[in-house]
């Protein structure tokens, strides 16, 4: 990782020190604060509370879609772990005859390898190897669990957000199949309404690692069109009443693009169809692997964080020299398996943190073992007395008291932000 403020900040006060290592302890035996960010706040004077996409969220970490977002089971207990937000799986677009054009990501799921990768660096961390891909039910199934977990989070303060995967042309002349975009949108809309009442729908639209690797992604001109064109019809779509979220792929061109893809997601069509948020960045691909007889597949670790932190790092260069406009908020997903990985990500941008493979690591990365899957990943991020996020935000509030930064109520991720906007230390 390049070196960042966490390198020369102050370390943690012996008292704060003392307080992690007993509250690290005691919470993994006995399990979280029902409360845990006005814990957080009252102990240590640091907010989890945040937004994603524009929606108040009760903490910072969410669930990233995937094969963990596809049950209700799974989602009532991120819901009880503490997690802020849940993605769910990304399901395939329908037009209302059961077309779909993605059809080739409905495949059905096979096993999950979890194993050790190190980055060409020689960083060492962790990757999640399969060759599934999106939902491979019905719709009408996606629905139905849509409904089960709007209703789970009802009352808890915890945002559950549907992902999507939409018609995209290969060619310039092939026409956009808005049928895909009216019919899916409009039926998960029609859900959200009914449990959650008038407010917009948030929806995540996947660009996934294995669209990187597709055919239909090798014309960095037709992605940026992509880009561009997906805001307005998810919009559309859904009659006006959801905001958009792009999670953006790691393309297979140089850190250059990955930038002039946020400016196509800022700008959309030009009518202020922009996306309402981003999310940076879904895996990488590696072509050239093979696993269970498939080659190419997706993959993650340290080598995932460095690029995506590359990425939002020159994107805010970019911004403060004017050679990019401000993008809306940032999602950040890519190798969080720590508070500290969140803290820079947070410097660099970010406003929330989507995890995947954190939740999948062996029961011998936990201290708290014995706690459920989502409880002992938030234990972990929270409250590790050295890499968690309360020990990193607690570091650099001290950088923002001594550079003349004074925030009212606990510090947050928006003072971290803030922060990572002025020249170094
Ligand atoms: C097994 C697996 C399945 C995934 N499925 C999806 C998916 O359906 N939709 C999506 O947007 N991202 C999917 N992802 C990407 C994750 O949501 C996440 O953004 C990515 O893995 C990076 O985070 P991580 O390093 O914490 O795993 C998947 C990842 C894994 C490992």
């Amino acid at each position: 990782m390049s070196s960042s403020i966490l390198d020369s900040a102050p370390p943690l006060r012996e008292a704060t020190r003392a307080a992690l290592e007993r509250d690290y302890e005691r919470f993994g035996d006995a399990g979280l604060p029902a409360d845990l960010a006005g814990y957080v706040a009252d102990e240590y004077g640091i907010g989890l509370s945040g937004s994603y996409g524009g929606s108040p969220i009760r903490c910072v970490f969410g669930k990233a879609s995937g094969q963990l977002s596809l049950q209700r089971s799974q989602v009532e207990g991120d819901i009880a772990g503490g997690l802020g937000y849940v993605i769910l799986k990304t399901v395939i677009a329908q037009d209302a005859g059961g077309g779909q054009s993605m059809a080739e990501w409905a495949i059905p799921e096979t096993r999950m390898l979890v194993e050790r990768i190190t980055d060409p660096e020689g960083d060492e961390g962790w990757t999640v190897t399969w060759k599934g891909r999106g939902w491979y039910g019905t719709f009408d199934e996606y629905l139905a669990f849509f409904r089960e977990a709007l209703e789970a989070a009802r009352g808890t303060g915890v945002l559950i957000v549907p992902s999507c995967k939409y018609h995209l042309p290969s060619r310039e002349d092939e026409e956009w199949r808005v049928g895909e975009y009216a019919y899916t949108t409009s039926r998960l809309v029609e859900v959200w309404r009914d449990v959650v009442g008038d407010s917009p729908m948030p929806i995540e639209k996947d660009f996934s690692p294995t669209l990187a690797g597709d055919d239909r992604a090798q014309s960095s001109r037709q992605i940026l069109e992509w880009l561009r064109r997906v805001p307005g019809l998810i919009r559309e779509g859904g009659g006006g009443r959801v905001v958009v979220g792009l999670k953006l792929m790691n393309a297979m061109f140089d850190d250059a693009f990955q930038l002039d893809m946020i400016r196509a997601a800022t700008d959309g069509d030009g009518h202020g169809q922009g996306a309402d948020w981003l999310v940076i960045a879904n895996r990488l691909f590696d072509a050239g692997k093979e696993f269970d007889g498939k080659r190419g597949v997706a993959y993650g670790g340290p080598e995932l964080s460095k690029r995506n932190l590359r990425t939002l790092r020159q994107a805010r260069d970019a911004v403060r020299d004017g050679s990019l406009p401000a993008p809306p908020p940032i999602s950040a997903t890519g190798d969080i398996l720590t508070g500290r990985t969140a803290a820079e990500y947070a410097l660099a941008g970010a406003e929330n943190f989507q995890m995947h493979t954190l939740f999948q690591l062996p029961n011998t990365e936990f201290s708290a073992g014995g706690l459920p899957r989502a409880a002992r990943a938030v234990h972990r991020l929270v409250f590790h007395p050295i890499h968690g996020f309360v020990a990193c935000m607690a570091r650099l509030k001290e950088c923002s008291g001594s550079r003349g930064l004074h925030t009212l109520g606990p510090y947050s991720v928006a003072d971290a932000r803030l922060l990572g906007g002025l020249p170094p230390l």
